[in-house]
């Protein structure tokens, strides 16, 4: 995997989940920094433990397991002007490279190169959630390359195992040796990087870079957004390649739309944040006639709506 990764991002720390690479990102920027305020952004879903639901951006969701994580801040993904809360106080900044959960928000005027900047300037370290991102979904093996950023601290999770749970935090090999001292063992645990896990997961990223797949993911896109974009329910679509969020402007259509969804045979979900979108995320080997077949199924829900 390190192979496939810019920069200084080579040593890789194999866990069980994605809540847990973020755990273990989170840990690993306090230690280093010695600093232990954090920021993420409004609207962001980085897992379902307690370090990482500290870090959540949505009150709804956290506020019946408090007390969290003190020294948590957000900010609004995309505003240029609150990165000037990122100080010299900062351990670290995580965000998702394309905002999924809030209903697929791509950054705008280089605002992860402004981000970059302002972590570099601050002493911060700067942590990229490639949960969803990650393994080609939005058209480029990793969103870090398509933005052109690169992180001090990368996690993937999902895709990454191929099926099979795996997640995985990586870092410099300088800032992971931080684990090792003071104390030793700075994280452990018992199944992380199981070696089936493991084995599917490198099976996985050997297809994925063998077949076409992440280079077809735009056309594969452009199929559905294609088929669909002009509907009169369809307000907005966003996407990055694969991770589409087709806005139907109301809530009640978007909660209706997925069992009629259903009952074409055609499994959506919707977004923890964003109320009036549903989602479309096939799986990169969808061939484009699936691509097609499939944008005819969620039209004839459309026109049910
Ligand atoms: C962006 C992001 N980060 C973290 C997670 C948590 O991953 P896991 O469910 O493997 O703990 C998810 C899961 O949906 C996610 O979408």
């Amino acid at each position: 995997m390190a192979d496939n990764l810019p920069g200084e991002l080579k040593s890789v720390y194999y866990v069980n989940s994605g809540s847990e690479a973020n755990e273990v990102a989170l840990k690993l920027a306090k230690r280093a920094t010695g600093r232990v305020e954090m920021i993420s952004c409004k609207n962001s879903y980085h897992g379902s433990t307690h370090g990482v639901l500290s870090i959540m951006g949505s009150e709804f969701f956290k506020s019946s397991f408090r007390p969290l994580l003190p020294g948590v801040s957000h900010i609004d993904f995309n505003n240029e002007e609150q990165l000037s809360t990122i100080t010299e106080r900062t351990a670290c900044v995580i965000v998702e490279p394309v905002q999924a959960e809030a209903g697929v928000i791509i950054p705008q005027n280089n605002y992860l190169s402004k981000l970059r900047a302002r972590c570099t300037e601050t002493g911060t370290l700067l942590i990229f959630d490639e949960i969803q991102t990650g393994f080609g979904r939005t058209g480029s093996l990793f969103a870090m390359n398509k933005y052109g950023v690169v992180p001090d601290i990368v996690t993937f999770a999902k895709a990454l195992g191929g099926g099979m749970p795996l997640g995985a935090v990586v870092a410099s090999t300088e800032l992971m040796k931080c684990f090792t001292f003071n104390p030793v063992l700075g994280h452990i645990t018992t199944f992380g990087g199981h070696p089936v896990s493991c084995a599917a997961a490198l099976a996985a990223l050997k297809i994925l870079l063998r077949e076409s797949w992440i280079e077809d993911v735009e056309a594969k896109a452009k199929v559905f957004i294609d088929a669909i974009s002009n509907h009169p329910k369809v307000a907005e679509i966003r996407h990055s390649g694969l991770l589409i969020a087709v806005d139907l402007g109301k809530e009640e259509y978007a909660s209706r739309i997925l069992q009629l969804l259903l009952d074409e045979g055609i499994m959506s979900d919707w977004f923890l944040f964003n109320p009036t979108s549903f989602r479309i995320a096939p799986p990169l080997c969808i061939t484009k006639e699936e691509a097609i077949d499939a944008s005819e199924k969620i039209l004839n829900a459309l026109n049910k709506l």
